[in-house]
């Protein structure tokens, strides 16, 4: 699409292609979320989309798409890319950031369905944000929350060598919960980038909707 560049936007790892779903990828994705992203009873989320019914869940996933689409600055941007293996989507990755020209920091943040989680994706799909963050975008850190017991997520970031950066208290649904931020800085980066090596294509036209 001409006028809106990220459409060309694709990252690559070796098993993964992160791209901006179509529509029918979009239906695809809403199904994946439907059928399951969290244990039963598992909060990983601020906004507890993941434990909502399985419609509800689905139909959250179209319109936070169509939503960050539609409500993107340059100033205030989130990027919600798909997350293919094989031709078959799996799940989402998400790389967001206010003023980033100015602070030069960005969040990650990213789920797959069930029967896909525990087989290295997570840690593929966390390179290639990172890959665009700092390889693409020039970013200075990047940040990352996991509430206490979402041991995947956290180690996904131990792997990367990301550094605690404090822990919030988070109210969901009526009840406490210790949100771990992480951060990697730009130089942890360059030590990283070459275990999990991620292709970056369509970006150059894009940037000027990053900063
Ligand atoms: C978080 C998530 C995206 C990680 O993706 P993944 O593909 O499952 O993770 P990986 O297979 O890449 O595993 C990364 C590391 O976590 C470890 N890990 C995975 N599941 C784990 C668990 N339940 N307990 C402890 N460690 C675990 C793996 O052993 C691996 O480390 P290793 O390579 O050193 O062995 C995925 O599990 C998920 O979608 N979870 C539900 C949604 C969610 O929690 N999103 C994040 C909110 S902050």
């Amino acid at each position: 699409m001409r006028h809106w560049p990220l459409t060309a936007l694709q990252l690559t790892t070796a098993d993964l292609v992160l791209r901006l779903p179509s529509d029918d990828d979009l239906d695809a994705l809403a199904q994946v979320a439907a059928d399951g992203v969290v244990p039963d009873g598992a909060v990983y989320f601020p906004q507890p989309w993941a434990s909502a019914p399985p419609a509800e869940r689905a139909k959250n996933v179209v319109q936070n798409h169509w939503w960050a689409r539609g409500d993107w600055t340059r100033e205030n941007w989130r990027l919600l890319l798909a997350v293919f293996h094989d031709g078959q989507v799996i799940g989402q990755q998400n790389l967001s950031a206010r003023d980033f020209a100015i602070t030069g920091e960005a969040r990650t943040g990213f789920w797959l369905g069930r029967r896909f989680q525990g087989h290295g994706y997570g840690t593929q799909m966390r390179a290639a944000a990172l890959a665009l963050a700092f390889d693409g975008l020039g970013a200075a850190r990047v940040t990352s929350t996991a509430f206490a017991d979402n041991a995947a997520s956290r180690a996904v970031s131990r792997k990367f060598g990301y550094r605690p950066n404090g822990v919030h208290r988070i109210s969901v649904d009526g009840h406490r919960y210790n949100a771990h931020e992480e951060v990697i800085e730009a130089a942890d980066w360059q030590g990283c980038a070459s275990v999990v090596p991620v292709g970056i294509a369509g970006l150059p036209d894009c940037i000027p909707l990053f900063r």
